[in-house]
């Protein structure tokens, strides 16, 4: 085991917004960190980066305690924070020289690296020109190579593709993947895109109000819901009092309003279609679309929480 944190909780002015969490990440695994906004990822973040003290709780490398040795955890580890933090009105090249000189690195040394690392986020040919003129997906990316100067053994990633074109957000993925694939090294990426956790990671945590409330791989945490299966009704309309039916009906467990029309969490197996089309009939409400499918993780989370990942 690499890393873990034991009990971790933070409260702030009484409030406890990370509460007693516990997990680890073992030397070359890529690991998600799934939450919805105000779960608490990026405070457990801060604290396994010492940026933070934790309240209650230890942050452990190789089995010891680093919250009083930050150095031991700051030489192996490298964060991108959620904000992006460069200077504006210097280059991309100069802000690396920046971070690098925080390290003490060596000049000759930060010169190579900086140039192998610009070459890792697609941005060696725009390293003269200056920060602000970079878009945001771009800006992140020389976050993701600030990150790197150091060569760490894990990475902490806080939602760096939330916000972002495209196409930087590809580049993104693709990186995250030949860091750990070809180098080797521990990643903990955060998000609340459950299918970008599902592509990079090959485990995951889920939270929600500061605590764990699951983890495991993708197939453990899908089994949560083998016995359920989701219908997708696609509607013209609908109203409270069909959304009153459908939760009335024994089989149905969960409803959730989605862009098109609804979505209903059953029993596995419950042959109830014939009865959503009469009561859609029943209300009025013309029928699209009718699609069943096994739940996604996307579904395990509102199963637990009893919300969607992102309003
Ligand atoms: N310095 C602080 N003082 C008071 N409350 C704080 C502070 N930092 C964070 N919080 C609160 O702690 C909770 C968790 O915040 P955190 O930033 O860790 O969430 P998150 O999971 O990263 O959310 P997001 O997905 O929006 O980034 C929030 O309710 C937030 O308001
Ligand atoms: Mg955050």
């Amino acid at each position: 085991m690499m890393l873990e944190t034991v009990e971790l909780s933070k409260s702030f002015r009484g409030k406890a917004v990370v509460d007693g969490v516990s997990l680890y990440l073992e030397q070359g695994e890529s690991v998600g960190l799934i939450g919805p906004n105000g779960a608490g990822k990026s405070t457990i973040i801060k604290m396994i980066s010492s940026l933070l003290p934790p309240s209650y709780g230890d942050v452990r490398l190789n089995g010891k305690s680093v919250i009083k040795q930050p150095q031991h955890i700051r030489k192996v580890l490298g964060v991108v924070p959620q904000e992006v933090a460069l200077y504006g009105e210097l280059s991309a090249y100069e802000n690396l020289m920046f971070f690098g000189h925080i390290y003490k690195m060596r000049k000759k040394e930060l010169e190579i690296k900086i140039q192998e690392v610009l070459e890792m986020v697609g941005l060696r040919e725009r390293q003269k020109e200056i920060i602000k003129t970079f878009s945001g997906g771009m800006k992140r990316r020389i976050n993701i190579a600030a990150s790197l100067l150091h060569d760490p053994q894990i990475v902490i990633m806080d939602e760096p593709t939330v916000g972002i074109d495209p196409q930087s957000r590809n580049h993104i993925l693709d990186t995250v993947r030949l860091l750990n694939h070809e180098k080797n090294i521990t990643i903990l990426y955060t998000s609340h895109y459950m299918e970008e956790v599902e592509q990079l990671c090959n485990r995951m945590y889920i939270m929600d109000h500061g605590k764990l409330i699951a983890s495991g791989t993708k197939e453990e945490l899908g089994r949560i819901l083998s016995n359920e299966d989701t219908i997708l009704l696609q509607l013209d309309a609908y109203n409270e009092a069909l959304i009153e039916e459908f939760l009335a009906m024994k089989p149905v467990l969960q409803v959730e309003k989605t862009h098109q029309g609804l979505k209903l969490i059953v029993v596995k197996q419950s042959r109830m279609l014939g009865s959503i089309v009469q009561s859609a009939e029943r209300h009025g409400v013309q029928l699209i679309n009718m699609n069943v499918k096994t739940p996604s993780l996307e579904d395990v989370f509102l199963h637990l929480t009893g919300r969607t990942l992102r309003d």
